[in-house]
C-alpha cells in the first residue's frame, strides 16, 4: 500500500525545556489507513501532530506528506490535509454556513459572496452533502452560539473536509463529548473515510476508540513504544488464556501436559494460555469432560495499561 505520511527521526526540543518532547520518532502511515496515536499525558502526541500539520516548527527530522516534503513544500502539504484540533476557532456570532464560507474563502477555495445562494453551485452541494453526512443539515443557517459542543465538532468536520483533504488530522476529537456523540462521531468519520478514501490520523485517550483503528502507535515520553494492529499489540502485550476445569482434574492435567500447553493450576481450575492455537482447537482435542470453560480476551485498554505501567516499573510483564 502507498505511504501517505512518512516521519523519520523527528525531534522536538522546546526552548527552555530540559528534555526533548519528541526524541527521534519514525513511523509511516499508509494511504486510507485509520491510524491512532495513543499515549499518556505529556507523551508528545500534540507536539507531533502540530509539527505534521505545519503549525509547529520541528527541531530536526524529515517529514513527507502526500508526497510533499514538509520543509520544502509546506503549502502543498497544507492543501492536502484537514485539521481538527482541541480548541476550535469558530465564530459564535456567525451561522454554521457562514463559518464554512469564511473558511473556504480564506483558504482560497471559493471566492467570497455575501450570501449563501450567491456561492457557486458546487460549494453549496459540498456543504449540503457533508452537513447531511454528519447530521447538521437542519442547523446550517443557525447561529453557532445555539450549537451544543457535539454540533460544533460536527461543523468543524464539515469545515475541515471542504477542500477534500487526503489526510485528516484530529487531536482528541471526542474529548468533552458524551458517549452517544462520541460513537456517532466515529460512525461519521468512518463513513467519510470510506466515501472520500481519506486517511485518518488521530490522537485519543479512549482506548476503546483505538480498537477500531487499522493500526495503533503508542508513544510514551517522546518515544514510540509500539506500532501495530490492535490485535497484534494485544498479542504481544498480554497472553490470552482460558480457564477450564474438570471433575477429573488429574486426567485433564495429563492431557494438558501431553499437549505441551503452558498452564497454571489454581483453585478455580487450569489457566491455559492460547497464544498459538485457538481455544476451540484446544478444546476439540481434549477427551476429559469439562466442568468449566471461560475464555479471556484482553481489551486494548488492558494491553495498553500493561505497557505503560511496565515502563514505570509497575506490574511487570
Ligand atoms: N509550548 C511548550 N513549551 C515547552 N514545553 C512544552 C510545550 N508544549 C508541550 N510541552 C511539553 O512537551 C511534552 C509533550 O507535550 P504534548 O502536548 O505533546 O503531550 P500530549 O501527548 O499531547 O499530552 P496530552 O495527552 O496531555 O494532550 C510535555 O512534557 C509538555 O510539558
Ligand atoms: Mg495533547
Amino acid at each position: 500500500m502507498e505511504t501517505i505520511i512518512q516521519v523519520e527521526n523527528l525531534v522536538k526540543q522546546y526552548r527552555k525545556a530540559k528534555e526533548p518532547a519528541v526524541r527521534g520518532v519514525s513511523f509511516d502511515v499508509r494511504a486510507g489507513e485509520f491510524f491512532a496515536f495513543l499515549g499518556p499525558n505529556g507523551a508528545g502526541k500534540t507536539t507531533t501532530i502540530s509539527i505534521l500539520t505545519t503549525t509547529l516548527a520541528k527541531t530536526s527530522g524529515t517529514i513527507t506528506i502526500a508526497g510533499y516534503d514538509l520543509d520544502k513544500q509546506p503549502k502543498q502539504v497544507r492543501r492536502n490535509i484537514g485539521i481538527i484540533f482541541q480548541n476550535p476557532s469558530l465564530d459564535l456570532e456567525l451561522t454554521a454556513e457562514e463559518n464554512i464560507r469564511l473558511h473556504v474563502s480564506l483558504y482560497g477555495l471559493y471566492p467570497y459572496r455575501p450570501m449563501y445562494r450567491l456561492m457557486p453551485a458546487d460549494y453549496r452541494k459540498r456543504v449540503a452533502d457533508l452537513a447531511e453526512m454528519v447530521g447538521i443539515q437542519d442547523h446550517l443557517f443557525k447561529k453557532l452560539k445555539k450549537f451544543s459542543g457535539g454540533m460544533k465538532r460536527k461543523l468543524e468536520i464539515v469545515r475541515s473536509l471542504m477542500h477534500r483533504p487526503k489526510v485528516l488530522f484530529l487531536d482528541e476529537p471526542t474529548s468533552g463529548l458524551d458517549a452517544v456523540s462520541r460513537r456517532s462521531l466515529w460512525e461519521y468519520l468512518k463513513k467519510i473515510r470510506d466515501e472520500e478514501n481519506m486517511t485518518i490520523f488521530l490522537t485519543t485517550h479512549y482506548l476503546d476508540e483505538a480498537e477500531g483503528a487499522d493500526r495503533v502507535c503508542i508513544i510514551n515520553q517522546g518515544r514510540i513504544e509500539m506500532v501495530g494492529a490492535p490485535h497484534e499489540l494485544k498479542q504481544q502485550l498480554i497472553s490470552r488464556y482460558m480457564l477450564i476445569d474438570a471433575a477429573d482434574r488429574d486426567r485433564l492435567r495429563q492431557e494438558l501436559e501431553a499437549m505441551q500447553l503452558r498452564f497454571a493450576e489454581t483453585d478455580n481450575g487450569f489457566q491455559v494460555r492460547y497464544d498459538g492455537p485457538t481455544p476451540q482447537a484446544i478444546i476439540a482435542q481434549l477427551q476429559t469432560p469439562l466442568s468449566k470453560l471461560e475464555v479471556y480476551d484482553p481489551t486494548l485498554e488492558e494491553a495498553y495499561i500493561r505497557l505503560v505501567t511496565r515502563q514505570e516499573g509497575g506490574m511487570g510483564a
